[in-house]
């Protein structure tokens, strides 16, 4: 049996509480130890506790010794687009100039712009690119993440990206396609078969509808999503998820149910990238199809805020898309809290709108930007997002049968860690208790 021993943290930020997400004042309560520890065995949470107690039960594990630093939850991030082909830095020089994000898309750059690199892409380059991601999250002291597709927008170009994802997580050395799907899709269970390829655990989304491809009609492009596209992902159970992007010039409410709908027929659960932009109905819209998250929220207004309470749709708020894209107009939070909704923040790492895979800087825009308090923050990067990935039960707080998912940071207080922004506080993560960074 392999065994470890987390001893000596100043806090041991546990999350230990309801076995759901967490809401109101709730939100508050990290279930902190101070001294604390936590004995691990075969990759899962067996005890925590006092460093005393976990001392006297240590017996011959290996120690690992936290004293000095904070031990938290490994971040869960729901909300990215992990696998796409080169940068955006063209688009970055010019919202420095001034240009927004609607006309840059206009002018040749933006989502359509990474859609022809990947497209272009070979797999391997692709995969390689996306390891490098993968690496950036888990040095950020995140070890978890979903991850959408949505820079192919045809049929082969949406599957190459979803089986890049389902390759990243698949034991190392593995032939795409041959191996055993079920260890792949199944990432958070423990096996004591060989590594996956990248230790970040990846939750796929299927975002064929991000964006309308070039020379196409709409309605065209959503028949090919509804009736080609998604039942390849289905079969190939290549997807947990389906996403649409509903906005302005994108797909319209009517559109986006068209597309969510058969999704949902076909047992994919479902998100939404919602009110980005333009207040366009997407918060409704996933309280009407009661999806497990409605994403971005800038411009939710409060009878949106009332439709996803009334759905039971969990809040993913992205702040370093508003920060990246020069804007100050940051979803409501403190209102979505007072109004009950189990709260989630995440990073939308993406080429173009925030290209960050810093879950660090997400907890400092959401105290600074958006008057989140450090523990509402911390909240709502590990326990909520958990459960909005249909893991609350696995990941997501350091509680006993849990897996062991955790990263160490060099500061005493967890509160550092939106206050110190930009600065790597980061000591080390590890994944089923092994040493991930
Ligand atoms: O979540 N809003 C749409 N999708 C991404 C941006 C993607 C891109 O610009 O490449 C987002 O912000
Ligand atoms: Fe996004």
């Amino acid at each position: 049996m392999r065994s470890s021993a987390v001893l000596h943290a100043s806090q041991l930020v546990t999350l230990a509480g309801a076995n759901r997400p967490r809401v109101g004042s709730e939100l508050s309560d990290l279930a902190i130890v101070r001294d604390g520890g936590m004995l691990i065995r075969d990759g899962r949470i067996d005890v925590v506790g006092p460093s005393r107690d976990i001392e006297k039960q240590a017996g011959s594990a290996e120690i690992i010794d936290a004293r000095g630093k904070v031990v938290l939850p490994g971040f869960v991030d729901a909300h990215t687009h992990l696998v796409f082909a080169g940068n955006r830095l063209d688009d970055f020089e010019r919202r420095a100039r001034g240009h927004t994000y609607e006309q840059i898309a206009k002018a040749g750059g933006g989502i359509w712009s990474t859609v022809e690199k990947t497209r272009a892409a070979t797999e391997a380059d692709l995969l390689k690119q996306a390891k490098n991601h993968a690496d950036w999250f888990l040095h950020c002291g995140t070890t978890t993440v979903e991850s959408k597709s949505g820079y192919g927008l045809t049929v082969d170009a949406e599957l190459k990206i979803l089986r890049a994802m389902r390759q990243l997580n698949a034991p190392s050395g593995a032939v795409d396609g041959i191996r055993d799907s079920r260890i792949a899709s199944a990432a958070s269970v423990i096996s004591n078969g060989p590594d996956p390829e990248v230790p970040l655990e990846i939750v796929p989304t299927f975002l064929g509808a991000h964006a309308v491809p070039r020379g196409m009609r709409v309605d065209e492009y959503v028949d090919l999503v509804i009736n080609e596209m998604l039942p390849h992902v289905a079969k190939e159970k290549l997807a947990e998820f389906c996403d649409v992007f509903c906005e302005r010039g994108y797909f319209d409410v009517v559109q986006s149910r068209k597309i969510l709908a058969a999704a949902k027929k076909l047992g994919l659960k479902l998100r939404i990238h919602a009110d980005q932009l333009t207040n366009s109905g997407g918060a409704k819209l996933a309280a009407e199809l009661k999806a497990t998250t409605a994403d971005h929220l800038e411009k939710t207004d409060a009878d949106g805020i009332v439709a996803l309470k009334s759905g039971g749709v969990q809040p993913v708020l992205l702040p370093g898309s508003v920060y990246a894209l020069g804007s100050t107009h940051y979803p409501e939070a403190r209102k979505m809290i007072e109004a009950g909704l189990a709260l989630v923040i995440a990073t939308d790492f993406n080429p173009g709108s925030s290209p960050t895979a810093s879950m660090p800087i997400i907890l400092s825009l959401a105290c600074t930007q958006m008057k989140m308090s450090p523990a509402e923050a911390i909240s709502a990067s590990t326990i909520n997002p958990a459960y909005s990935l249909g893991r609350g039960d696995q990941i997501g707080s350091l509680e006993s049968g849990k897996v062991a998912n955790f990263s160490i940071f060099d500061c005493e207080d967890y509160r550092e860690l939106a206050y110190w922004f930009g600065t790597p506080q980061m000591h080390s993560v590890y994944v089923k208790g092994r040493r991930a960074r």
